[in-house]
């Protein structure tokens, strides 16, 4: 492996939620004149670390197989855009306990291992277009469900184009949890 290496920690849809997100992007793409993701591209960013080399990325590794195993489930029920990055993205407009805690157990372990974290608030929301030429205003849609079962840690690989992306490592989450009602609000 080459480094460094532009790293993220990711949540990734399979199944029926990613056939139904590609199709959204589809339409979206059309819409706003834009560029749709790729199925296998559509992910919602857990957190963003940027360039590492080796040791960083056994860091990243042992993070990871720390973080809490609670999986969940999450409603994805809006569209919207980003106006500046010209993105159009899919959303929750809840966002779960469980998913809350998983992002900033994620963010403290980050930062206690002495990585930089992003400045940007976490806003959870899947890109599934880019370069649109006519950015969304948010609205709401059908809602995708969506059962989150693993954490995966990424990385973008140039050499596979601009927008794909690698897996690293997956770290599987598990059920039979009791959950937490949603509490807060997703992106506007
Ligand atoms: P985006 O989907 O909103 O573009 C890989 O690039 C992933 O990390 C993408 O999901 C991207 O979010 C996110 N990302 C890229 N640069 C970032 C930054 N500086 N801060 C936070 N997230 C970033």
């Amino acid at each position: 492996m080459d480094f460094p290496i532009r790293t993220f920690f990711a949540l990734a849809p399979s199944g029926e939620t990613r056939i139904t997100l590609a199709r959204l992007a589809g339409g979206l793409a059309q819409r706003t004149k834009g560029r749709a993701t790729e199925p296998a591209s559509i992910h919602l960013t857990l957190a963003f670390v940027g360039d590492v080399d080796g040791n960083g990325l056994d860091a990243l590794q042992d993070i990871g197989e720390a973080l809490p195993r609670e999986g969940f489930d999450l409603v994805l029920d809006a569209t919207g855009g980003f106006a500046r990055p010209r993105v159009a993205w899919v959303a929750p407009s809840l966002i779960p306990a469980a998913l809350s805690r998983l992002q900033s157990e994620l963010a403290l372990a980050l930062a206690a291992g002495g990585f930089r974290l992003e400045e940007r608030n976490f806003a959870p929301h899947l890109t599934v277009a880019r370069k649109c030429e006519e950015v969304p205003s948010r609205e709401g849609i059908l809602p995708i469900p969506w059962r989150i079962d693993a954490v995966r840690l990424w990385a973008t690989a140039p050499r596979l184009g601009p927008r794909r992306y690698e897996e690293l490592a997956v770290w599987p989450l598990t059920f039979g949890h009791v959950s937490l009602p949603a509490q807060t609000a997703g992106p506007s």
